[in-house]
């Protein structure tokens, strides 16, 4: 049915279109660089470790300008630098300052250590466009930094959120403010901020730190007072669960590091570690792994799985066990064979990371120059989509990891052996949760592969630890719906592929008690995440049950002690890593229990770690509830997108009220109007938008209420002209909203809507089947 008019249901409705929570915004200064793609550049702290000085980070600056020979060529035929293919960040790590609290004059303003500024001569540079850069001496950091702004870089400085650093010299605990301006009187663009000294005092938790120093550094001047926001790069390793800087960092900086540093050993530009091994495969995979957070990535905001040991820095002789030669391409470097270096750049560009080089620059050869200047593999991290990529298949030795890029259809592809042995592996596009054909390209190479079909399959055998990075285009995504509800023999749960509906799926809800609910009051929740199609509902015993589906399968149930409910549970996942699940209590309010992915292992509901129940009620509040009742009515509904989490519930007065999780704090309730006959349901299919639904007073019809970041919330509720029994469960798959209500004469209808606007159609999807309770739909990631 399609309506042309929105109807005004409540005459009394006040819809406040002011105190609208923003979506998190990322805390790049603007215009700052990292704002629109994840940063590119080179780290000291690898290859020098804390024996820096001004003059060899110079050295590798010009080294990034440097047109280089092994590199592509640009239009007018002469060889690009590493710069010209984006490496722009010149960082400086530890090391620069002198130790142990020393680190300042009588105005306690940040000195530089002995040796460190010496005066010494830079590289003249000549850039690929032709422009002359001349040497200079470096007898301050200003001259530095001119020298690499002049070469056309972005220079970063490095300090600590306590009073020392990890190498020992000073960090900068309780001198926020005066350190950031001395950073900007210096002129630096991007600061790492590193955690080794813990937190200062004043600061309640790590997160109330790292974003006080955002917001110092995006608002940071010089002395003088002028303008000189600088950007934050925060290294606290992904500490704080459930809630690592993944969740927070966007509005505190660019970029978080999401794991421990890739490799102890540092410093081979300026010692020997006498031939060992400096990083292996494992820990390049592992810190790979838990930097898998695609639900929290966006432009502006980044995933940092640390740097790129790839290329010539250190390498030891396999034979020998002899260190190569310093400046010596040859094969295994940084203690990885060509393959590994090959998949440890694929798999950083996959996931849309950071491109920030650990090697020594003025020394870029060709086989570490094919790896790091290969400029389609370049493209596919800095992609302007800036999605992380996400696992779709693992079969335990080859993973296939996928990355939607900006142009509609277009896909980058990474398959990946893990194992030590070489694996043949064949897929379709089926397979990888695609449909259609897609035309396939090898961007290691640059070879076209040809076609890939739902039936025609490829096949590629990858040698140990090998990878190939494919190009897909054509192909569309597969986003399946599922819609579960409770009938006479269980639950039961349909799938919609993209085109025909699947037969119902039951499981049964077992012994009340013992081997499940025995039946469920109200409604279920679902929630899909990289587990699966995760259920909880209210069991007889008002205990929390829930179950998954996955692979094809229902599990097992599951009891989740500790609380006693009074109605339906509600869930919602801000990531592929996470699950929470808002209750109400006996007392009337709402509490919260989050799950948490063990990193890396992705195959994992019953039942994750478990983080336990926290009340996230507070008093309700406002004008036509009496302060203090703090109650809802019936069931609350949670929606997650970026980095925030809207808890919606229907209010003592009748009222929605939402409350949110925004980058890791919760807000009051505010109150959204309406005058509800039931339970809320909300959805979101991207950050900045949110749809909800809810039977409405007097008529019983489903109304929609609507949000957007950019325009608030809708002033009306939309009447969608048709009353069911209880609370609607609505899903969103790309622009395509669902709506699901059980009809007065119990069978299961849809309401759908593909695009914007009140317009949609309502169909029966079951004539037969009989729901006993209201149902509940989730939408695949
Ligand atoms: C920590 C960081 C590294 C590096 C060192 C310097 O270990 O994780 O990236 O900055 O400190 O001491």
């Amino acid at each position: 049915m399609a309506l042309s008019a929105a109807i005004l249901v409540a005459g009394s409705l006040t819809v406040n279109a002011f105190s609208n929570p923003t979506p998190a915004q990322a805390m790049v200064p603007p215009g700052g660089y990292g704002a629109t793609a994840p940063p590119m550049g080179w780290n000291s702290w690898f290859f020098y470790g804390a024996n820096i000085s001004a003059k060899n980070i110079a050295d590798q600056a010009a080294g990034m300008a440097t047109p280089n020979s092994n590199l592509p060529v640009n239009a007018s035929g002469t060889h690009k630098s590493l710069a010209d293919l984006g490496y722009r960040d010149v960082g400086i790590d530890d090391g620069w300052g002198p130790n142990n609290g020393a680190g300042r004059d009588a105005n306690g303003t940040f000195t530089t250590k002995t040796g460190f500024l010496t005066g010494a001569q830079t590289k003249a540079v000549t850039l690929s466009n032709g422009t002359v850069v001349a040497a200079r001496a470096l007898n301050s950091m200003k001259d530095l930094t001119d020298y690499i702004h002049e070469l056309g870089l972005k220079a970063g400085m490095y300090t600590d959120t306590g009073a020392r650093g990890c190498g020992g010299m000073s960090g900068s605990g309780d001198h926020e403010a005066k350190d950031l301006t001395t950073f900007a009187d210096w002129g630096f663009d991007y600061l790492k901020l590193d955690h080794c000294g813990g937190t200062p005092t004043k600061y309640s938790t790590v997160m109330a730190d790292y974003k006080d120093w955002g917001s110092l550094a995006a608002n940071a001047k010089t002395s003088a007072g002028v303008a000189h926001p600088i950007a934050l790069d925060m290294c606290q390793w992904g500490a704080g669960s459930p809630d690592g800087p993944w969740v927070w960092g966007g509005a505190a900086g660019r970029t978080w590091r999401t794991g421990h540093d890739l490799s102890g050993n540092v410093g081979w530009g300026t010692t020997s570690n006498g031939g060992s091994t400096w990083v292996n495969f494992a820990q390049v995979t592992g810190n790979f792994d838990l930097n898998d957070h695609p639900s929290n990535q966006a432009t502006g905001q980044y995933n940092d799985p640390d740097y790129l040991m790839i290329g010539p820095g250190f390498g030891n002789d396999p034979a020998t066990g002899k260190q190569q030669t310093h400046g010596t391409d040859t094969t295994t470097l940084w203690g990885l064979t060509p393959d590994e270096q090959q998949s440890y750049f694929g798999m950083w560009a996959v996931q849309g990371a950071p491109l920030v080089l650990a090697s020594d620059l003025t020394n870029l050869t060709a086989a570490s120059a094919g790896i790091v200047g290969n400029q389609s593999v370049i493209a596919v991290a800095q992609d302007s989509a800036n999605h992380q990529g996400q696992k779709v298949l693992d079969n335990g030795k080859v993973q296939v990891w996928s990355k939607q890029l900006a142009t509609a259809g277009t896909r980058a592809v990474l398959l990946l052996n893990r194992s030590t042995t070489s694996q043949t592996y064949s897929f379709t596009t089926q397979s990888l949760g695609l449909n259609g054909t897609a035309t396939v390209q090898n961007l290691y190479t640059g070879a076209g592969l040809g076609t890939l079909s739902s039936t025609g399959s490829k096949s590629f055998t990858l040698a140990p630890h090998q990878s190939v990075l494919l190009k897909l285009t054509g192909a569309t995504e597969q986003k399946p719906d599922t819609v579960i509800v409770p009938t006479a023999t269980g639950l039961s749960e349909k799938i919609w592929n993209s085109s025909t509906w699947s037969a119902w799926q039951n499981v049964s809800l077992g012994t009340a008690g013992s081997t499940g609910p025995g039946s469920i009051k109200g409604e279920p929740a679902v929630v899909s995440s990289a587990g699966g199609v995760d259920v909880f509902v209210r069991g007889a015993d008002d205990g929390l049950w829930t179950n998954t589906y996955k692979n094809g399968a229902w599990g097992s149930w599951l009891n989740l002690p500790g609380m006693v409910l009074t109605a339906s549970p509600t869930a919602a996942s801000m990531g592929r890593d996470r699950i929470d699940v808002f209750v109400r209590g006996t007392n009337g309010q709402v509490y919260q229990r989050t799950f948490q992915q063990t990193p890396g292992a992705d195959d994992k509901p019953a039942y994750w770690y478990d983080v336990k129940w926290t009340t996230s009620s507070v008093a309700l509040g406002g004008p036509s509830t009496p302060t203090g009742s703090g109650t809802i009515v019936g069931a609350p509904t949670a929606v997650a997108s970026l980095n925030r989490i809207d808890l919606f519930a229907r209010g003592t007065d009748n009222a929605l009220w939402q409350k949110s999780y925004v980058s890791g704090e919760w807000t009051g309730w505010t109150k959204r109007g309406g005058t509800l006959s039931s339970s809320p349901t909300a959805v979101s299919g991207h950050p900045g938008q949110i749809e909800v639904f809810a039977a409405l007073s007097p008529t019983g019809n489903i109304g929609q209420l609507s949000w957007t970041a950019t325009g608030g919330w809708s002033s009306t509720w939309y009447d969608l002209g048709r009353a069911g029994t209880g609370a609607p469960t609505a899903s969103q798959v790309g622009d395509r909203i669902n709506v699901y209500i059980r009809a007065t004469d119990n069978t299961l209808w849809q309401w759908y809507r593909i695009g914007t606007g009140p317009t949609g159609t309502w169909q029966q999807l079951d004539s037969t089947t009989k729901l006993t309770g209201n149902p509940a739909a989730a939408a695949h990631p």
